[in-house]
């Protein structure tokens, strides 16, 4: 089976630097062998997480959101920082996917357990997003998911792209391709859980 990746940003707005990085990603993962499937959030509109909706009414896009989780060895995701984190679209995402239903144990986390990760962002600040990076790294390890140490950062990102949306520069390009090698390949070895 080939690997299967899911692809998703952390930003919803039209003209996503993150998104146009995801998609480049995507490629790169696609042209390596792998089975990617990207997703918009916006097509996944979400509640804020509150426990007691979650006990009364589990939203179905989070379900259907956290199925897609379940059905993918791993995860391409790119994100903005938004104030030093992780985008609260992404984490507010992140925390109804991890969520058990079905009567799963609490700590199942079967959406991400055992899976992997490959991380990258795009800012236009000179730091290219490191913080919301860090930060999403600590996020994806506490849910058990292994993420990739390779990650694409670009900074100045209003100015990276051409029209066309590739990147004007060959280094980010090239670590794109590195880091989706490295997803896939340790998705190989690891053989995480699909659903
Ligand atoms: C609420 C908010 C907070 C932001 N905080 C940061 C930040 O901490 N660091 C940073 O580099 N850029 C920050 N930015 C700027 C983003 O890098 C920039 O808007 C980027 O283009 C967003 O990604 P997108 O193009 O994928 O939507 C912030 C933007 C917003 C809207």
């Amino acid at each position: 089976m080939p690997v299967k990746l899911l692809a998703l940003a952390g930003s919803t707005r039209a003209g996503s630097l993150n998104q146009a990085l995801l998609d480049l990603a995507a490629k790169a993962a696609r042209e390596r062998g792998a089975e990617v499937t990207e997703i918009r959030l916006k097509d996944y509109p979400l509640p804020l997480y509150d426990g007691d909706l979650e006990a009364s009414d589990f939203p179905q896009t989070a379900r259907d959101l956290k199925a897609l989780f379940c059905g993918h060895h791993g995860f391409l995701i790119a994100s903005p920082e938004y104030n030093g984190g992780v985008s609260g679209v992404l984490k507010n995402a992140i925390d109804w996917v991890s969520r058990p239903t079905d009567g799963e144990n609490l700590i199942a986390l079967s959406a991400f357990r055992g899976k992997v990760a490959g991380l990258m962002a795009a800012s236009i600040s000179p730091f290219g997003g490191l913080r919301g990076i860090t930060h999403m790294r600590q996020v994806l390890g506490t849910v058990q998911t292994l993420v990739a140490t390779e990650q694409v950062l670009v900074p100045f990102a209003h100015g990276a792209f051409d029209e066309n949306w590739a990147l004007k520069e060959a280094l980010p390009a090239q670590l794109l391709g590195g880091l989706a090698a490295r997803v896939i390949e340790l998705a190989e070895k690891l053989q995480p859980p699909v659903s």
